[in-house]
C-alpha cells in the first residue's frame, strides 16, 4: 500500500473561475532591467497561458537605452523558456518601447502620444497600469512626472493605477515622505505597493489555513502557543548586488516587508471579510501592537551579523566583505534575528522570533507555531523535556506544505514516545503550474484588487517597528558586529537570543 495519501483528496474548487482582466495597457518603467526580463514578461506569458490577459492588451517598456522596438522584444524573448513560445508570440505583437530619461518631461510626452495611439487602436480601452520597476530613488519623480503629464487622471470610467516595487523607503521618515509625495497626486486606491512574498501561494495559504478551518483557530493563541518562529534563510550570498546591498543590509531588505508579511498573516485577527481594506486593517493592527523596542531592547533583542568565508553545499563562498562593490570594512549586516512581543489579548506573553540571512546552511522559509508542552507526563521513562515538541510548520519554500508534529508510542512492550509528523505537501494535491509569483499580483492590480498589496499605513507601521533598531545600530560601535561562517546556521548570538528564554531555533537542516 502506498504511504502517500491518494491525490487529490480535495473536493472540486467552488470558486468562480477567474475571468480575463479588463482591456488595458501596462507601462513598465525600468523596462531594460532584470526584473522585467526575469519576472514580469514571463509572468505575462503565464497569465496569457491561463487566459487571464484581455485580447485588447499592450505593454510599453520605458527605459533610458536608445534601442529599436525589435531589439527590445528580442532581449525579452531571450530569457523565456521554450514552453512560453506560443504565449510570447501573442504577447510580442503587443510589446512597444519608448526610450527616454525618466526625469525628462519629454519622455512622458512621447509616452502620452504612444498611449493615445495604442488606446485608439484598442477602442474603448484606456485603462492604464504603470509599473515602477526602477531604482527606489525614481519612484516619486516618476509618479510626479506622470501626474504632471496628466497620465494618472482618471476619466470616462477608465482607471489609472501605479504598482510600486520595493524598497518603499529606507526607514520610517523616508517611507512617510514617499507616501506623502505620491499621495499628493494619486488616491490611495490607485497605489499598489508590491511585496512579492504576497504573490507566493504558500504565503496566501496562511490565511486560508487559519480562516477556512475550524480546527486550528481555537489553538491559535496565548493559551496554547508557546512561541512562534519565522525563518527566511537563503543560501545565496550577496552575489552581484553588492552596491545595493551594502547600503541596505538585511534588516531593511527583508524584515519590514517580507518577514512582517509572514508575521502579520500568522498573528492577525480574523478580518470581517475577505476584502482588501478589511485584511489590511487587521494586518496593520498586529504591527501597531508590537511592543516598541526601547533603546536597550533594540540591541538586546535584535541580533545582526555578517557572513565570513565558508562553504554552502559544495560552493565556496567568499567573505561578504570581499564581494564585488562591498566596502572591505563594511559593517552591513547579512543576517538578522529578532524577538518581538505582541501586546494584545491573543498574543500577550508569546514571543515571536524572526530570523533571516544570506549564505546560510539551507534555503528555507517557514513559520513554526510551537505549541505548549503537555503540562505533566505520566510516562515515567520519558521526562517531559524529552517529549518531541508539538509544533506546526507552515513551510513556504522550497518545500511547500503544512506539517504537524506530535508524540506517538514507539511500538514495543515498554511505553516509549517518539516524535512523528503528519504532512500535507502541496505537490501531493495540486498540480504546480510554472509561476514566477508575480502573476497573481499583476492580475490583481489589473482587476483592482489590492488585498495582496501594502497600504500606506502597513508600510509605515512596518518601518515603525524596526526604526529603533536602525537608530540603535547607527549609534553603536562598528566592532559590535558578530560574524558567522557562510554555510552555517547563523551566529551564536542568535542562538543565545532563544537560549535566554529556554528555547532553541528549529535547525535549518530540519530535525
Ligand atoms: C528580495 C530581496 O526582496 O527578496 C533579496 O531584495 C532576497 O535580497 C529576495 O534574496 C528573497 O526572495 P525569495 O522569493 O527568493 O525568497
Amino acid at each position: 500500500m502506498s504511504s502517500r495519501p491518494p491525490a487529490p483528496l480535495v473536493t472540486e474548487a467552488r470558486h468562480r473561475a477567474a475571468q480575463p482582466a479588463p482591456p488595458c495597457t501596462l507601462v513598465i518603467f525600468g523596462a531594460s532591467g532584470d526584473l522585467t526580463r526575469r519576472l514580469l514578461i514571463p509572468s505575462l506569458c503565464n497569465l496569457r497561458r491561463s487566459r487571464l490577459l484581455p485580447e485588447r492588451f499592450a505593454v510599453i517598456g520605458v527605459a533610458r537605452a536608445a534601442m529599436e522596438e525589435a531589439d527590445f522584444r528580442r532581449g525579452l524573448a531571450e530569457g523565456l523558456p521554450d514552453f512560453a513560445a506560443e504565449d510570447w508570440r501573442w504577447l510580442a505583437e503587443r510589446v512597444h518601447y519608448v526610450a527616454g530619461e525618466l526625469d525628462d518631461p519629454a519622455t512622458y510626452e512621447r509616452l502620452a502620444r504612444r498611449l493615445e495611439k495604442i488606446g485608439a487602436a484598442q477602442g474603448s480601452a484606456q485603462n492604464r497600469l504603470f509599473y515602477l520597476a526602477t531604482p527606489a530613488g525614481l519612484f516619486a519623480p516618476v509618479v510626479l512626472r506622470l501626474a504632471a503629464a496628466g497620465l494618472v487622471r482618471e476619466q470616462d470610467g477608465a482607471w489609472r493605477r501605479v504598482i510600486i516595487e520595493k524598497p518603499f523607503g529606507s526607514d520610517l521618515p523616508s517611507a512617510q515622505r514617499l507616501n506623502r509625495e505620491i499621495l499628493q497626486v494619486l488616491e490611495e486606491r490607485q497605489v499598489y505597493r508590491i511585496d512579492h512574498y504576497l504573490g507566493k501561494e504558500t504565503v496566501q495559504n496562511i490565511m486560508v489555513l487559519r480562516f477556512a478551518n475550524g480546527l486550528f483557530e481555537p489553538l491559535w493563541n496565548r493559551d496554547h502557543v508557546d512561541h512562534v518562529q519565522i525563518t527566511v534563510a537563503e543560501t545565496l550570498g550577496v552575489e552581484h548586488r553588492g552596491r545595493f546591498y551594502d547600503s541596505t543590509g538585511t534588516l531593511r531588505d527583508m524584515v519590514p516587508n517580507h518577514l512582517f508579511q509572514l508575521l502579520t498573516l500568522a498573528a492577525m485577527e480574523p478580518p470581517t471579510c475577505f476584502d482588501a481594506d478589511a485584511v489590511r486593517t487587521e494586518k496593520v493592527k498586529v504591527l501597531d501592537c508590537v511592543h516598541p523596542l526601547g533603546a536597550e531592547d533594540a540591541l538586546r533583542n535584535v541580533v545582526r551579523a555578517q557572513y565570513g568565508e565558508g562553504v554552502v553545499g559544495d560552493r565556496r563562498i567568499e567573505a561578504y566583505r570581499r564581494s564585488p562593490d562591498v566596502a572591505p570594512d563594511s559593517a552591513t549586516e547579512t543576517y538578522v534575528a529578532l524577538k518581538l512581543m505582541i501586546d494584545n489579548w491573543r498574543w500577550a506573553g508569546v514571543p515571536f522570533y524572526l530570523r533571516t540571512g544570506k549564505a546560510l546552511a539551507r534555503r528555507r522559509s517557514e513559520v513554526v507555531i510551537q505549541f505548549k508542552q503537555a503540562p505533566f507526563t505520566i510516562f515515567r521513562d520519558t521526562p517531559i523535556e524529552r517529549l518531541a515538541p508539538n509544533d506546526m510548520v507552515l513551510a513556504i519554500q522550497p518545500e511547500e506544505g503544512v506539517w504537524l508534529r506530535f508524540n506517538a508510542k514507539v511500538p514495543g512492550p515498554n511505553v516509549h514516545t517518539g516524535g512523528v509528523e503528519m504532512r500535507f505537501d502541496y505537490h501531493d494535491y495540486f498540480d504546480g503550474k510554472p509561476s514566477t509569483g508575480y502573476e497573481t499580483l499583476i492580475y490583481d492590480a489589473m482587476i483592482g484588487d489590492a488585498l495582496l498589496f501594502q497600504r500606506a499605513d502597513n508600510i509605515e507601521a512596518g518601518w515603525g517597528v524596526v526604526q529603533p533598531a536602525l537608530d540603535a545600530w547607527a549609534r553603536a560601535a562598528r566592532s559590535a558586529l558578530p560574524q558567522y561562517p557562510a554555510g552555517s546556521e547563523g551566529p551564536a548570538e542568535a542562538d543565545l537570543l532563544l537560549q535566554r528564554d529556554g528555547r532553541r531555533w528549529r535547525p535549518l537542516g530540519g530535525q
